[in-house]
Formats: C-alpha cells, sequence, structure tokens
C-alpha cells in the first residue's frame, strides 16, 4: 500500500517536472531593435557568367518544353544554375575575389526583351568582407541595358547582415554566339 502511494507520488512529480520543463511558446519577448547606425560601403568587382566549354561557371539546368527548344537556349522559362568567380578586374586571370551562387531564369515572354531573374547570393572570399555575401533577388533586364541596369540587395551575410541596396551593372563583354558575359557590378551596400 505504501509503496503504491510512493510510486503515485513519483510519477505525479514526474509529471509536474515534464509540464513546467516543455515550453509552448513559439516565440521570445518583443523588444526595441538597438539598430547601429547604418554604414555605406561601394564595392566593385566583375563577375564571369561563362556557359561554353568544359568547365562552365553556369548551366541550364531545366526549360519549358514549349519555349526552350535547341534554338533558343535562353527562351522564356529557361532556369540556370550558377557559381560564376567574382573578380576584382575584367581579365580571366584577375585575382578571384569570391563567388556568385545561386540560380537566374529568363523571365520575359517578349523574346525582344531577354530578361532574367536573379535569385543569388554573391559571396567575398577575401580583404575586409571576407565570409560576407550580398543576397540578390531581382529582375536584371540585360537587354534593355541602355548602358548600365539596376538589381535589388535584399540581403546580406555576415558584415553584410540585413544589408539592402543597389548594384548598377554594365556588361563589360558579352559572346553572343555562347551567352559568356563579363559584368561590371558597382553595388552600393547600406548595412550595420
Ligand atoms: C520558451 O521559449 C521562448 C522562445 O524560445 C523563450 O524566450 C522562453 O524563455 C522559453 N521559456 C521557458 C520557460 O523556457
Ligand atoms: C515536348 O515537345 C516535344 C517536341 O516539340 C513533343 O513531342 C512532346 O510531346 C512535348 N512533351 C510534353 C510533355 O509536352
Ligand atoms: C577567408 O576566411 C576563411 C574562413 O574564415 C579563411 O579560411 C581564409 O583563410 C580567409 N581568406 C583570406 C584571404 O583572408
Amino acid at each position: 500500500m505504501k509503496s503504491k502511494i510512493l510510486i503515485t507520488f513519483f510519477a505525479l512529480c514526474l509529471t509536474v517536472v515534464a509540464v513546467t520543463a516543455s515550453n509552448d511558446s513559439y516565440y521570445g519577448k518583443t523588444k526595441r531593435a538597438n539598430l547601429k547606425e547604418e554604414k555605406v560601403t561601394r564595392v566593385i568587382f566583375f563577375l564571369h557568367d561563362i556557359l561554353s566549354g568544359q568547365n562552365p561557371s553556369a548551366v541550364r539546368i531545366a526549360h519549358a518544353n514549349l519555349t526552350g527548344a535547341s534554338n533558343s537556349p535562353v527562351g522564356f522559362g529557361s532556369l540556370f544554375a550558377m557559381d560564376d568567380p567574382l573578380t576584382v578586374g575584367p581579365e580571366k586571370d584577375s585575382k578571384v575575389i569570391g563567388n556568385g551562387r545561386g540560380m537566374y531564369i529568363s523571365g520575359s515572354k517578349d523574346m525582344g526583351k531577354f530578361t532574367i531573374v536573379m535569385y543569388a547570393d554573391l559571396a567575398f572570399t577575401t580583404g575586409k568582407f571576407n565570409g560576407s555575401s550580398i543576397s540578390l533577388f531581382s529582375r536584371n533586364p540585360v537587354a534593355e541595358e541602355a548602358g548600365e541596369r539596376e538589381i535589388a540587395i535584399v540581403g546580406g551575410r555576415g558584415k553584410f547582415r540585413m544589408a539592402r541596396g543597389y548594384v548598377k551593372i554594365k556588361t563589360h563583354r558579352i559572346d553572343m554566339k555562347t551567352g559568356d558575359a563579363v559584368l561590371r557590378y558597382d553595388a552600393i551596400v547600406y548595412h550595420y
């Protein structure tokens, strides 16, 4: 009899412990965000988007059956994965300072106005911003460039945590046959 009571007592204790230990709240307290003063950094580099050859930095990973025929590898709906080197200068053997990884999709039905939408993370692997990256999520009106086009920076990592800003892009070199392009990125990054 006594042992039964003891067992019940311990069972109750365990239940109480289990109840207090469980935390069914999925959120913390909402506090004032004491953000540091916002800073701005200009970052200039070249992105090499190479589709041709044995070692391309961008590859088509999907396309729509209707528009992705061989006569138009960049037709509406074509999706590309990229791991593009970022360099200080436009030359092929220029010093690599990072890489741009992600994907871009041919996003315009109007064939005359080739536009991509980019979902990419450009990370730096050297210098002050080694380990930091900027996140792009933007339309990139490749064909509409009257010299320069603009894309949006919507976030970042490391020193660029919670970044926002924009990039002015200029085509430095493009091979219309292969699609290989070297682009100058002039980024204005607001960050904390
Ligand atoms: C419950 O979880 C929230 C969110 O993680 C946390 O802020 C809070 O301190 C937790 N409470 C207990 C009692 O562990
Ligand atoms: C894809 O296109 C080819 C040739 O145009 C056609 O034969 C095939 O049926 C299409 N497939 C689908 C799933 O629509
Ligand atoms: C960049 O950071 C990585 C990881 O912290 C480190 O291994 C590497 O040596 C750094 N490179 C340069 C050039 O500072």
